[in-house]
């Protein structure tokens, strides 16, 4: 059986390969503060193909992780991956946020990555995910916002390509401008102690290392995904496609620079 939803990314090798250089690229950057001790049952909602998956297990050995996605195929992947790298702390589970399968409170803390930003009611996902954690559990939320992606050379072109993908995004149904927002969504679903974080991932000629991971392989790789869909769907022509990505890849350049914004928001039940 396939729970798996259209989401603006799909399941393709590719896009697996685009979110494990994210995370491997990012992983200080979104998961310091987050750490769980001995023996702590922690729910990762939406898992994907386990990039996150791996680093909370490194982190926090000693937890207890139960990890669900509704895509069978992408957590066979993750399952595998967690496997190879030799982690013994997972389970993994198909299963809906909006339809868990779990006890209340069953959950110390629960942790949740770039997957509000697909779905057509994250606060009712947010209330969902309030059931099943124990009261004065935390639960942790980071989500992009492409409206913070700024770069230089600046181009025209390439923010055109950027919109597509926001649009997209927002035709499916998701909202991929949701970081700006997840403090008013989280005290409205309500959630207490909500404090969020703007995490900022800044790339220039001095990194050419992390210019590549950022702005290439995180960034780029991910509007390039939608490619075919922006311009089947008559969003843009190919040719301004082509030179929209190109400029893009421009701010990888020595001269380049790139920066955008992710939100990391901790919030208690
Ligand atoms: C962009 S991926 C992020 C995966 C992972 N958290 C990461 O950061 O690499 C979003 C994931 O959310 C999953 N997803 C979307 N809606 C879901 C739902 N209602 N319940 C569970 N998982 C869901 C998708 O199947 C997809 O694997």
């Amino acid at each position: 059986m396939s729970l798996a939803m259209d989401y603006v990314h799909g399941y393709s090798a590719r896009e697996g390969i685009r979110l494990r250089d994210q995370a491997n690229a990012l992983a200080e950057l979104l998961h310091s503060g987050t750490r769980y001790g001995a023996g702590v049952r922690v729910l990762e909602a939406g898992c994907g193909t386990g990039a996150q998956t791996v680093l909370l297990a490194d982190r926090s050995p000693e937890a207890l992780f139960t990890s669900i996605d509704v895509s069978e195929r992408s957590l066979a992947e993750a399952g595998r991956r967690v496997e190879l790298a030799g982690y013994e702390n997972v389970r993994f589970l198909q299963a809906d946020i909006h339809r868990l399968p779990f006890e209340p409170s069953s959950f110390d803390h629960v942790f949740v990555c770039f997957v509000l930003e697909h779905l057509g009611d994250p606060a009712a996902a947010l209330r969902a995910l309030m059931t099943v954690v124990k009261p004065g559990g935390s639960l942790t939320v980071i989500e992009g916002d492409h409206g913070s992606a700024y770069f230089h050379p600046a181009s025209e072109r390439a923010s055109r390509v950027i919109q597509c993908l926001i649009d997209l995004q927002q035709l499916a149904g998701g909202d991929s401008l949701i970081g700006r927002r997840l403090y008013p969504l989280l005290v409205h679903a309500g959630y207490r102690d909500v404090q969020v974080t703007p995490r900022v991932a800044y790339a220039d000629g001095s990194r050419p290392d992390l210019a590549d991971a950022i702005t290439l392989k995180t960034f780029t790789a991910m509007v390039e995904g939608v490619a075919d869909q922006a311009v089947g769907q008559g969003l843009i022509d190919a040719a301004s496609w082509s030179a929209g990505i190109r400029d893009l890849k421009r701010a990888a350049d020595d001269d380049g620079t790139f920066c955008y914004t992710f939100f990391k928001a901790v919030a208690v039940r």
